[in-house]
């Protein structure tokens, strides 16, 4: 297991905290799945990998998306810095996909999961989800707050 949910930070509203736990399933799912194939250097196991790395994917288009919307519709003011860190995380997961596609590269793969990903998620939660999760909850912006 790569992350354990009970270190997870937790936001302001449960609908963001609920895609988080979803979000960590798939990523240690896709993570045993990359051990496996380590040790297992199959076509198969190659082919289960990429299934569960397109799940994660499309799982995170709608993570990401849920959230956009929210913000949206309640007039976030840095919304378009909030959206700009979850469209770099996208370009990078596709990014690592192709080139593990390409290159069978598992050893890059594993390190992407464990160290770039995992910090980015943990940063991106602490910081960007839970002042926008506090705007949702309270409407006030980070912006107002300094005032
Ligand atoms: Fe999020
Ligand atoms: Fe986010």
């Amino acid at each position: 297991m790569l992350i354990d949910k009970n270190n997870l930070p937790l936001v302001a509203e449960d609908f963001m905290n609920d895609v988080h736990y979803e979000d960590v399933d798939i990523i240690n799912e896709l993570h045993s799945k990359a051990v496996i194939f380590k040790e297992n250097t199959t076509e198969e196991n190659k082919q289960e990998l990429i299934a569960c790395y397109e799940k994660w994917y499309d799982h995170t288009v709608k993570h990401f998306k849920g959230e956009e919307a929210v913000m949206l519709e309640r007039r976030f003011p840095p919304y378009m810095m909030h959206k700009g860190e979850h469209d770099r995380c996208l370009e990078h997961m596709a990014y690592v996909l192709n080139s593990f596609k390409s290159s069978s590269d598992i050893d890059a793969l594993l390190n992407y999961l464990e160290t770039d990903l995992l910090n980015w998620l943990l940063n991106h939660i602490q910081t960007m989800d839970t002042v926008t999760a506090n705007f949702f909850k309270t409407g006030m912006s980070p912006c107002s707050a300094m005032h």
